[in-house]
């Protein structure tokens, strides 16, 4: 496995490697890997001659400081999974690498980042764009690889490879959970064992929620059950729960199935801010 700091040899080293019919996937990480980053290794593994792996807490998408401070980084583990599963390349850059001086290039998407995730840490996702932008232009993929978990950020990083015709396909890869349901997530590691239980709740709440619009329910019934689901554990805040297009990310009133919707939730165990979601069908 190759392992690159720098933006150059890396790009030399791809240059070098790609000749006619090789491809190359991209699967963007901040690192604290868990089974959920190696399925997406191993998926685009099986659809490309070469993986790249991009480790790197990425600031511009940090609206909280304290969260960015917090966030888990464990990089000799993460190169030794990495290793463990066959991935290819490794880019690790420095913060000095990716941004020269401050970043001053904003993307707006309009309704798409008005709501959920965009409405409740502003700027997120024009920092999400504009590394995934950066990493795209290093690696010139041809497939890149994105949890479903993050389902908002898929649509978002979409927008940007239509609208800047990057000519790279993106592939969503199924959320994997732990065995109680909890979703993985890097985050997850700074849960103490008390809240790590209490996790679960969110998984929860989305499955009863599922449970009733599938019967018919209305979706204001399917937010009051959420609620009340999450006000009776102590120590966890509901920041929002919504059922939206999963094509626009348009918050529903009403479920029509032709929009395939998705049910999004997000809140804090303690002070750790979790996300999930699950579709209507
Ligand atoms: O989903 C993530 O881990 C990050 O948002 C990403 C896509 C690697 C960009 O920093």
């Amino acid at each position: 496995m190759e392992i690159f700091k720098k933006i150059a040899p890396l790009k030399a080293f791809l240059k070098e490697f790609r000749t006619v019919g090789d491809t190359i996937g991209l699967v963007p990480t901040m690192g604290a890997l868990h089974n959920g980053h190696l399925s997406l290794i191993d998926t685009s593994k099986s659809q490309n001659s070469l993986t790249v792996c991009s480790i790197y807490v990425n600031p511009t998408q940090f609206n909280n400081p304290v969260d960015l401070q917090k966030y888990p980084r464990n990089l000799e583990e993460d190169v030794k999974l990495l290793q463990k599963v066959g991935c290819d390349v490794v880019f690790c850059p420095s913060n000095e690498e990716m941004y020269t001086g401050q970043a001053s290039l904003k993307f707006d998407f309009g309704a798409l980042d008005k709501v959920m995730e965009g409405k409740f840490r502003p700027g997120h996702f024009s920092g999400v764009a504009l590394v995934v932008s950066k990493f795209f232009n290093i690696v010139n993929p041809d497939r890149a690889y994105f949890g479903q978990k993050d389902w908002q950020q898929f649509a978002i990083i979409q927008q940007v490879v239509e609208e800047l015709k990057f000519g790279l396909t993106l592939h969503s890869v199924p959320t994997l959970r732990e065995a109680d349901g909890l979703a993985m997530s890097s985050r997850n590691l700074r849960l103490n064992e008390q809240e790590r239980l209490k996790a679960t709740i969110f998984h929860q709440s989305l499955l009863a929620a599922q449970e009733n619009l599938r019967q018919g329910r209305k979706i204001t019934d399917a937010k009051k059950l959420v609620e009340e689901m999450i006000k009776k554990v102590p120590g966890v805040t509901l920041e929002y729960f919504e059922v939206a297009d999963s094509k626009n990310l348009n918050v529903l009133e009403f479920v029509n199935e032709a929009e395939k919707p998705i049910l999004c939730i997000a809140g804090y165990v303690g002070d750790v801010r979790l996300i999930d979601n699950m579709f209507l069908k």
